[in-house]
């Protein structure tokens, strides 16, 4: 629910001590706003839902991210309740979202993409090896922390998580055809399988995530405008460009290791579990050898950062890679270059 449908009557403060302030972000279950805590003046991130009677999705978040805490990139979650007619979760506050860094930046540099990459993989095998798929993974539910935090993405939103194993007998959810009539997460990073209506598992998180890092480094996907209200099989549905878009034409210009990740997280099978390991071994031909570890760290400082909050440009990633910002990462590995063409974008847009 956008803000803007909001009912008027919001709570002025939650649980007695967070005073609500502006909004900051809103999706499709909820609003986050700016709360102040009367007591210690620390700012936290106060997200509502309109309280209906049934199962709450933060408060399932809540829980889930309980049962989460204490890992890099796990936001904490310091209370949740009722409050009028809203449930309302408390959380810490984090930054801009890997969205709004690239609605500036346009393009994210390799060594940057291997970072967060990295990062995320190890977050989403850890949610996984709590019995959990995230289940909506996209930059808009990517942010980096603040302070110390800065480089650290954190991967939120939890309203559409479950469980595909039982954690006690570690049994695997049966395979079925989702009888819901839409899709769950979202049609520009869901993967294939979740378009064709299948239950979701390990393999569709990773997948996800191979379509979010392309389209950091791309600054976009073939398939990003597609209307949402496009029929599923027509030629120029998400899911038919997904299909008919040769991996190599995706990926050209990147490591050929990203073509073979993307084909190894579609060949999964259902009940997998996925070689992390191996992925996280294809995501360091994106590194750059060239650069030191400290110029590493400052090149991601800088890049995410939202450009007009910072002053320096010294670590400009340009400066850093020699004018070729995009794909300075790994001059020496082999990339794709003999790009097949992509499918003709459809004429509606
Ligand atoms: N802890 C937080 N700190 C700062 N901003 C946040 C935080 N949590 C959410 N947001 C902002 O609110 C937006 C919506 O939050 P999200 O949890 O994804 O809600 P929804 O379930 O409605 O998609 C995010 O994209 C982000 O911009
Ligand atoms: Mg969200």
């Amino acid at each position: 629910m956008g803000l803007l449908n909001f009912p008027v009557n919001i709570p002025i403060r939650i649980d007695g001590r967070y005073k609500l302030q502006e909004p900051i972000g809103s999706g499709s279950y909820g609003a986050v706003y700016k709360a102040t805590n009367l007591i210690s003046r620390r700012v936290y991130a106060v997200k509502l839902e309109p309280h209906s009677g049934g199962a709450s999705t933060i408060e399932q978040e809540y829980h889930i991210l309980k049962q989460l805490k204490g890992q890099p990139g796990v936001v904490r979650a310091h209370w949740f309740g009722r409050e009028l007619n809203f449930n309302a979760i408390v959380l810490d506050l984090l930054g801009p979202s890997l969205q709004d860094i690239l609605a500036q930046r346009k393009t994210l540099s390799p060594s940057i993409v291997h970072h967060l990459g990295d990062q995320l993989l190890s977050q989403i095998q850890y949610i996984h090896s709590n019995s959990y798929i995230h289940g909506d993974i996209k930059p808009q539910n990517i942010l980096v922390g603040l302070g110390d935090q800065a480089i650290t993405p954190y991967l939120i939103d939890f309203g559409v998580s479950k469980q595909y194993r039982n954690s006690a007998t570690g049994d695997h959810i049966p395979f079925r055809h989702a009888r819901r009539s839409h899709m769950i997460g979202t049609p520009i990073f869901a993967s294939i399988n979740s378009h064709l209506g299948a239950e979701l598992s390990q393999r569709d998180d990773l997948e996800s995530l191979v379509y979010v890092l392309i389209y950091f480094m791309r600054g976009s996907l073939p398939w990003l405008q597609v209307d949402r209200r496009t029929r599923k099989n027509s030629k120029s549905s998400a899911l038919n460009m997904k299909q008919t878009t040769p991996v190599e034409a995706l990926c050209c210009g990147f490591p050929a290791e990203m073509s073979t990740i993307l084909i190894y997280t579609r060949m999964l099978s259902f009940s997998e579990t996925p070689d992390y390991d191996y992925i996280r071994s294809l995501l360091m031909s994106l590194q750059n050898d060239s650069l030191s570890p400290a110029d590493i760290l400052s090149l991601i400082r800088d890049e995410l950062r939202l450009p007009n909050s910072h002053a320096s440009t010294h670590n400009d990633p340009k400066s850093l890679c020699g004018g070729e910002a995009q794909f300075c990462g790994s001059p020496l590995k082999k990339r794709v270059t003999n790009c097949p063409p992509p499918p003709p974008t459809p004429a509606h847009l």
